[in-house]
């Protein structure tokens, strides 16, 4: 091992793991450690235990084929509760020296290591879960990842280049997700809807279909855990386009195409709310109270299939002081359908006509 950095032990769930001694507490991880390990990132790992505890069954195979210091993957196949088989790959030859030391050090067999392209791993073999965890975008290891996933399988994917996949970066988008977008005030929404339609567009290419078991938007990236299919019906009723008015600040998701649309991306259910409603989730977990709360929020989020607001997008418009959140959803809910949002503290989401909306909020 390369003696001129230092390692550490530190430990997320129940298991332990070798990392980087000068991996950073907070602040962004960077992309040049010698391997790397980003301890905000525990949130999203939970979130993966608690995912793949309820989807995986013994014997299943899933692949962390960017696994750095193999955390996630080590983590699921020590803490879901299910005999899996562990694949894991990475590029960097000191991330497969250290992921070897941490599986020594949890216990776990049944696995393999590979240090190969993530992209040439996808075209040799399949698995029943792909785990796509990268710097920045998926997109380099599309479709191949779809063809990579066993028949009823599923593939997880993140994004960590929040401000391209959710349209800041309008060329990036077009040039990466193949997506045309703009500036807008629910950014992070068209990012996760971005994300999601991209995997299905890819999907499409090689006659699949998806089905999205949950998706979100959480400390600076993207992520959804998506079911893949071999039928791809209604692929146009799930793909279209957003629609924002600017002057009056009205917003809709539409099938059709048109001047100003942003798209495509995926415009119904982001997430399986009945899935959702059963999820068991562990309680050994270090996050398990904002996995709860964030579980809730998604559930409700379903019902809406439209962009989110946020109340200070009309306190500078109207030049008003904003109500309380808590007041303005229940008015709203007195006329239709309103909910919190897992987007931000002052972000809800409505089917209430936009005259409605300005009305509670002036109100
Ligand atoms: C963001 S890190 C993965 C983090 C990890 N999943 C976790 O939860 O800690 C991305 C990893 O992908 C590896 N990598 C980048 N490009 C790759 C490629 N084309 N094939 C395989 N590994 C690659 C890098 O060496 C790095 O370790």
């Amino acid at each position: 091992m390369n003696d001129k950095f230092s390692l550490t032990i530190v430990q997320e769930g129940d298991t332990k793991l070798i990392v980087p001694a000068d991996h950073q507490s907070s602040g962004p991880a960077s992309s040049n450690m010698p391997v790397f390990y980003n301890p905000q990132m525990e949130f999203s790992r939970d979130m993966s235990v608690a995912i793949m505890s309820n989807l995986l069954d013994d014997g299943d195979s899933f692949l962390d084929g960017l696994a750095a210091a193999g955390s996630r993957g080590i983590r699921i196949a020590k803490e879901c509760g299910k005999k899996i088989e562990l694949h894991l790959n990475d590029t960097n030859t000191l991330s497969v020296e250290i992921s070897r030391r941490n599986l020594d050090l949890n216990g776990i067999s049944r696995t393999s290591i590979s240090n190969k392209d993530l992209r040439l791993l996808l075209s040799e073999g399949s698995y029943d879960c792909v785990d796509i965890d990268p710097f920045g975008t998926p997109a380099p290891f599309f479709p191949m990842a779809i063809k990579a996933v066993n028949k009823q399988g599923i593939l997880c994917v993140t994004a960590t280049d929040t401000g391209t996949i959710s349209g800041i970066f309008p060329k990036a988008c077009l040039r990466k997700y193949g997506t045309r977008a703009s500036r807008t005030p629910f950014a992070h929404e068209i990012g996760v809807r971005n994300l999601v339609g991209f995997v299905a567009r890819e999907a499409i290419k090689i006659r699949k279909g998806i089905r999205p078991i949950i998706s979100y938007y959480s400390d600076h990236y993207v992520r959804t855990f998506v079911r893949i299919l071999d039928d791809n019906k209604n692929f146009h009723e799930k793909i279209g386009y957003c629609y924002f008015d600017k002057e009056n600040l009205d917003r809709k998701y539409s099938a059709e195409d048109g001047q100003n649309a942003i798209g495509p991306i995926w415009i119904v259910e982001l997430s399986d709310s009945s899935f959702l409603r059963t999820m068991r989730i562990p309680s050994h977990l270090g996050t398990a109270e904002r996995i709860v709360s964030l579980i809730q929020s998604l559930i409700v989020e379903t019902r809406i299939q439209r962009p989110f607001f946020n109340i200070d997008e009309f306190a500078r418009k109207a030049k008003i002081n904003p109500p309380k959140m808590d007041a303005l959803v229940e008015r709203l809910n007195q006329a239709g359908t309103a909910a919190r949002t897992h987007f931000g503290p002052k972000t809800f989401c409505t089917d209430l006509p936009i005259e409605d909306v300005i009305r509670s909020m002036t109100r």
